[in-house]
């Protein structure tokens, strides 16, 4: 099978220099690269700002500027490129050198001396470098998911432990007060709703700590989505209505969406998102964008799977945000805002259920959850 084509950024000012650079790479026969050339400092800053590519090769002179100006750019922007920069240094002086790696260049060469031969390797050793780089911090930020969730598990047993105790004091109460009045139908009415209520902590407090230990409830069943929807709905309706979100509900044929299960834990996932999109709807309005503000959710049949989409208008979420949405504790609201649980926990129940959860985001525009929940067989 052929190797897919590598894709290059130049950014350097000299045509000569460019012309010469591609006849360099046209003499490498294991690889077929296309290049892209951005002949300013600008251009070459906008490039690496909006477009994707394999690697980027930046001339150290260009112009007034230079490639480590733009190296410095690249960090006061934060910009994580998911490529690596190789400095060309026309002089090859060391502390040049020396100072692009340390913003993050991940090789230099000097131009004069550049070989097919050692392009072809800087190529090859710089993007392999930079992969194993990421599959590292990819396994790291794994870990930290993991250790937090132990403590999320640690938690939920004190939880269980304190609240059971209280919990079962008053479902024992509750009891005894509906059977001290056998005849008075309001109360046995009300004491119903509380041990109800009871049962319902229990259970998601029992949830919890499944959830942290990874394991999968013993009470996946067949649930409707949309009469859970429907039930969440009327629990936030009023915070909906306060601040003039329209809920638009596109579920379709509410009967069809029928998926596999944990009640409880199902409702907690639609109670976070609703929660997430009416504070990040309320952080919009507070920034000045007050109209026209909805939350919508639909769905899609796909094979054995359910996607759910769920949309809001809210203040969007930074792309450094995005990557730690599913970081347990990870929280942009102050004290008392949030605790920071509720995508976390999502995510790992959703994977318990072999389940997913993916967050797209547009600041200033809003964020659109996409869950997938497997279908119940019928
Ligand atoms: N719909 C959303 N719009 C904007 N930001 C969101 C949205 N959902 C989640 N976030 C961001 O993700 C963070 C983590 O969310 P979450 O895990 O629910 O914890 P919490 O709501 O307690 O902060 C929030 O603090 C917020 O910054
Ligand atoms: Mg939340």
């Amino acid at each position: 099978m052929s190797e897919p084509e590598i894709k290059v950024l130049l950014i350097d000012d000299d045509r000569d220099d460019y012309l010469t650079f591609e006849s360099l790479l046209s003499e490498i026969n294991a690889r077929k690269f296309s290049i892209t050339w951005a002949s300013s400092y600008d251009r070459g800053l906008e490039l690496l700002q909006y477009s994707i590519f394999d690697i980027c090769f930046l001339n150290h002179e260009l112009g007034i500027k230079s490639g480590l100006d733009l190296l410095s750019e690249i960090t006061t922007r934060k910009l994580e490129l998911p490529y690596p920069i190789v400095l060309l240094n026309g002089y090859g002086e060391f502390d040049v050198d020396l100072e692009a790696i340390r913003l993050g260049a991940a090789d230099c060469l000097v131009r004069d001396q550049v070989t097919p031969y050692c392009l072809d390797r800087v190529i090859r050793y710089t993007m392999f470098r930079l992969k194993q780089k990421n599959e590292l911090k990819d396994r790291d930020a794994q870990l930290l998911i993991q250790e937090r969730l132990a403590s999320v598990g640690l938690l939920a047993s004190s939880l269980a432990h304190e609240i059971g105790t209280p919990l079962g004091v008053i479902r024992g109460r509750a009891e005894y007060v509906s059977l001290r009045h056998p005849d008075d139908q309001q109360i046995k009415k009300d004491m119903n709703i509380l041990i109800g209520q009871v049962d319902r902590i229990s259970k998601l407090i029992r949830s919890l700590l499944n959830v942290a230990k990874g394991e999968v409830g013993d009470s996946l069943q067949q649930l409707n989505l949309s009469q859970v929807v429907d039930e969440v709905y009327s629990l936030v309706s009023q915070a909906l209505q306060r601040n003039g979100i329209s809920f638009i509900n596109e579920l379709g044929n509410k009967l069809d969406i029928s998926v596999l299960a944990d009640s409880e834990p199902l409702q907690q996932i639609f109670i976070s998102l609703f929660s997430n999109s009416i504070h990040a709807i309320e952080a919009a309005i507070e920034s000045g964008r007050s109209s026209n503000h909805f939350i919508r959710i639909r769905s899609e049949e796909v094979d054995e799977i359910w996607n759910i989409s769920f949309e809001d208008s809210g203040c969007g979420i930074s792309s450094d945000h995005l990557r730690n949405l599913f970081r347990p504790f990870f929280t942009t609201k102050g004290i008392g805002g949030g605790m920071g649980l509720g995508l976390a926990l999502s995510y790992r129940v959703l994977e318990t259920w072999k389940g997913t959860m993916q967050v797209e985001s547009s600041v200033g525009v809003g964020t659109q959850v996409k869950i997938s929940i497997p279908k119940a067989r019928r």
